[in-house]
Parts: structure tokens; C-alpha cells; sequence
């Protein structure tokens, strides 16, 4: 990561590329809103696509699920989302804004005010002369109250309360309803996982840093079932896992860090919480991804609230139980970002000269190889062309023939494209092309047949 990224060079980089665009920019925009472009979109789906990797297709103890966003009510009631899914909000009468109140109170005040009441905050917010409103310096606040997060929508054509529905807000409780589903119907046993990857959403007060808080987001969520005991072994585990999933895929370690959640401020479900932080330039150590000792709470909690049993039988000790659960949780978003920063470098080649390069994993770059031709012209051109068909496909390839070799280099360079191959009048003769490597600049000649093998060594290398 270049020393001098801030959000700013990010955003208009992002959007200079078309990597993520703001929603509805025709429109003015939509706050908290974002959509990936041609770029952004592959290299998130590169994401996706390796944590699936890596979760579910390399591991025979855990399979996948897609279920949908929309459930039952009452899964949200047994989660606890819907009495305990809250932030306590206050209102200022001088300027009408809303503001959360633990961030006005730690605003203005050493106090920590994560896990107060809506009467303590209240109490507090009405007799420290210190809290006042940022906008005007106004003292005049209402009580504080509890807003849920979760988005509400009605099912049916009738908006009545016994239709209420709501957006989830983690994916989880989707694998969690699932649970008895999967054990009759896969030849799995305890330990397991079941990973998911979809749409989450979540009124946020406080949304921003570009894409790392909004209010539709994508979860990356595996929920890992073993035997009560075992589960703070398996902890650890998940946690040296997920870890070594970042830095082998490029993230600096020196970006990377560990948070041990303090016990009085784990959330309602958890007997231990770690969250694996990154350094944004903009915003300081935050979470990435949490993972997190659930317990049998959701379970149990289910069992509680549907009526079916929610337990596993071991046949070889002939018992049954509620197993415990360690779900590493992560955002796609969040990941694409923290994968965005840490590849960012500007690079000063001469004084006059600076070379934008982002230097993605192979795996992550949206873009895997670019195919020049050296001329416009056949039958350099044909040749290029014959390449470029029989490399797409298996991966995006780029075909570029606009500008110079040197200009069509940094246009890849931007894009995080790993290696550009390059066909030229030499190529006619020694059947030999050059490929260039984005980060050493190094270039080497090797047969154009063997170009095929070559890439599909670098990038899974
Ligand atoms: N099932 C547990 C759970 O949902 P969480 O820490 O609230 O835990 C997990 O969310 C991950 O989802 C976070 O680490 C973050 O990467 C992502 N995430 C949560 N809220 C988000 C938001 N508003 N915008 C973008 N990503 C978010």
C-alpha cells in the first residue's frame, strides 16, 4: 500500500476505472449505496470465489447453501434481532439531527458508552454539560431511544403487522434453520461447516467509508458445527485458517491484526469473539471479519421457537446433542476494499513520471492477462487475435491494441492485470512471445504455445 492512499484517491480511482461506481449517479446518488463496474466486478467475484475455494471446495467437511433473504419473522425473533438488533438513537430539538448516542457521548467525553441503557444514556446525555450537539452546540435532547436495524418490508399485497417481514441482516440464521435439512440430507458429521455467501442488509445509522459500511451488503459466513469441548480448540483453528487465507492472497501481515473482543461486550450469542482487523488508511484498524463462538445458542434457540429438535446424533457414542458452533464471518465488500488498498501503489519512475499499479494476487486481479499486438495490422493482428480466443474463457483476458506498447502497459498496470503478452514481427518467425510481469517489469520470450500452461501456472502459483 502506498504511504500517501487516502479515500479520496481510492474513490476516484475506483471510479476512473470502473471498479465501483456511487448507486444512482444519475440521479444525484444515493447515500451508502455502490455498484461495481466491468473491473470491480470480477475482481470481487475473484473474492467470492476463492473464499468459496478455500471454505468449500478444497475441504470435505464443509458444503455450501444459498438460502433466501426473505424468512420467517420468527427466525428473527429466536436470533434475537429483533428485540436486541438495536442502536440507540437521540435526537437534537435545536437542530432536528439524529445522532447515535454513544458516538456523541464518546465525542465529547472519555466515557465508553457501548452496552448502556436507553435510560442510562438518557440520564447521562441530559446532565453532562460536556455533550452537545455538533451541528449548533445545542443541550436540548430528546430521550433515547432503541431503533432496530433491520430492514422492514410486507409480504403480500396487505401492509398490515401480521405481514411484516424482514431484510436479513446476517446470513447465518439462514444456515442455522437449515441445520436439520442438511444433516438428513448430506453424509455429513459433527464436525462440519455449512458456508454461505448472499445479501445482507441493515439499516445503518452510520454508514460510510465508501464500501466499508453500507446498508446492502454481502456476507461471506460459515457456520463450523463440533462437539461441545471441542469448540475452543476449533476456534483457534478458524482463526490461523482465515488469517492464512489473507496473506496468501497478498495482504500485507503488517496490515493484518488480531482483536479479542473484551467478555462484557460480546454480542448476545458469543462466548468469544475475534475479529481479524485491517489498517485503512482512512479509518484506522477495523474489522474485516469476525469469528466467533456462538455456542448452541442459535440452535438451541430455535428449538426453542419452532418446536424441532435441532440436534445431532453421534452414532459411534450413541447420544445426542446440540453442538456448539465457530462461525467465521466475513463482507465481500469489506474485503474487496481491504484487497483494493493493500495492492494500491504509486510508484515514481522518473521525476515527471508516476505509474499507478495495483498489485492484486493473480487470483484477485480482475483481469488475469492482457494479449497486445504489436501492430493494428495483420498478420501480427491474426495471430494476437488466434491467442487471445484460445486463452478467454478459461479467465478474463484483455485485447488491447490501442497506443503504444508503453501506454497499453499502465492502462493494465491500473487494472491489476498480472501479465501482458505481447506479439510481434520477431513473433512470425521464432513463434515466440514476450510476457511481462506487472510487478518486476521483467519480461521474458517464450513460445506462444506454451503460453496457455505458463499463465495458468503464475496465477495458481
Ligand atoms: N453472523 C455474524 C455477523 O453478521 P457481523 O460482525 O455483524 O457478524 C460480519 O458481520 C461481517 O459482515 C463484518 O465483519 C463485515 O465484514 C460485514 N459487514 C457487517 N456489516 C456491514 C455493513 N454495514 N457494510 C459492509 N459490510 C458489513
Amino acid at each position: 500500500m502506498s504511504q500517501s492512499v487516502t479515500m479520496e484517491k481510492i474513490v476516484s480511482f475506483s471510479k476512473r476505472r470502473g471498479f465501483i461506481f456511487q448507486s444512482s449517479e444519475i440521479y444525484g446518488g444515493i447515500r451508502s449505496a455502490y455498484d461495481y463496474g466491468p473491473l470491480g466486478v470480477e475482481m470481487k467475484r475473484n473474492v467470492k470465489d476463492e473464499w468459496w475455494r478455500s471454505m468449500v471446495h478444497t475441504r470435505d467437511d464443509v458444503v455450501g447453501l444459498d438460502a433466501a433473504i426473505i424468512m420467517h419473522p420468527r427466525v428473527w425473533e429466536a436470533s434475537g434481532h429483533v428485540g436486541t438488533f438495536n442502536d440507540m438513537l437521540v435526537e437534537s430539538r435545536t437542530s432536528g439531527r439524529r445522532y447515535r448516542a454513544d458516538h456523541l457521548i464518546e465525542a465529547a467525553t472519555d466515557i465508553d458508552a457501548e452496552g448502556m441503557t436507553a435510560s442510562e444514556l438518557t440520564e447521562l446525555i441530559h446532565s453532562d454539560e460536556r455533550i452537545k450537539d455538533p451541528l449548533d452546540g445545542g443541550r436540548d435532547f430528546t430521550e433515547v431511544r432503541p431503533f432496530n436495524l433491520m430492514f422492514e418490508t410486507y409480504t403480500g399485497p396487505v401492509k398490515s403487522e401480521e405481514n411484516i417481514a424482514y431484510l436479513r441482516p446476517e446470513t447465518a440464521q439462514g444456515i442455522f434453520t437449515n441445520f436439520k435439512n442438511v444433516l438428513d440430507t448430506s453424509r455429513v458429521k459433527v464436525p462440519f461447516g455449512i458456508a454461505q455467501i448472499g445479501k445482507s442488509f441493515r439499516n445503518e445509522i452510520t454508514p460510510g467509508n465508501f464500501i466499508f459500511r453500507t446498508r446492502e451488503f454481502e456476507q461471506m459466513e460459515m457456520e463450523f458445527f463440533v462437539e461441545p469441548g471441542t469448540d475452543e480448540g476449533w476456534h483457534d483453528y478458524w482463526l490461523d485458517q482465515r488469517w492464512n487465507w489473507y496473506t496468501a492472497l497478498g495482504i500485507d501481515p503488517e496490515n493484518l491484526r488480531r482483536y479479542e473482543h473484551p467478555k462484557e461486550k460480546l454480542s448476545h450469542y458469543s462466548k468469544r469473539t475475534v475479529d481479524l482487523e485491517y489498517n485503512f488508511p482512512f479509518a484506522g484498524w477495523s474489522e474485516l471479519e469476525g469469528v466467533a463462538n456462538r455456542t448452541d445458542y442459535d440452535l438451541k434457540r430455535h428449538t426453542e421457537f419452532s418446536g424441532q429438535k435441532l440436534e445431532y446424533r453421534d452414532q459411534q457414542q450413541n447420544r445426542a446433542y446440540v453442538p456448539y458452533v465457530i462461525e467465521p464471518a466475513g463482507g465481500a465488500d469489506r474485503m474487496t476494499l481491504a484487497f483494493l488498498v493493500d495492492a494500491y501503489e504509486e510508484e515514481e519512475v522518473s521525476e515527471d513520471d508516476v505509474r499507478t499499479v495495483l498489485k492484486l494476487h493473480p487470483r484477485i486481479a480482475p483481469i488475469k492477462a492482457a494479449v497486445f499486438p504489436l501492430s493494428k495490422k495483420e498478420p501480427v493482428s491474426t495471430v494476437a487475435r488466434e491467442l487471445y480466443d484460445d486463452l478467454k474463457g478459461d479467465y478474463r483476458i484483455a485485447y488491447d491494441d490501442g497506443g503504444s506498447i508503453g501506454r497499453r502497459y499502465r492502462r493494465q498496470d491500473e487494472a491489476g492485470t498480472p501479465f501482458c503478452v505481447t506479439v510481434d514481427f520477431d513473433t512470425l518467425e521464432d513463434k515466440q512471445v514476450t510476457i511481462r510481469d506487472r510487478d518486476t517489469m521483467t519480461q521474458e520470450r517464450i513460445p506462444v504455445e506454451a503460453v496457455r500452461d505458463r499463465l495458468k501456472a503464475l496465477i495458481s502459483g
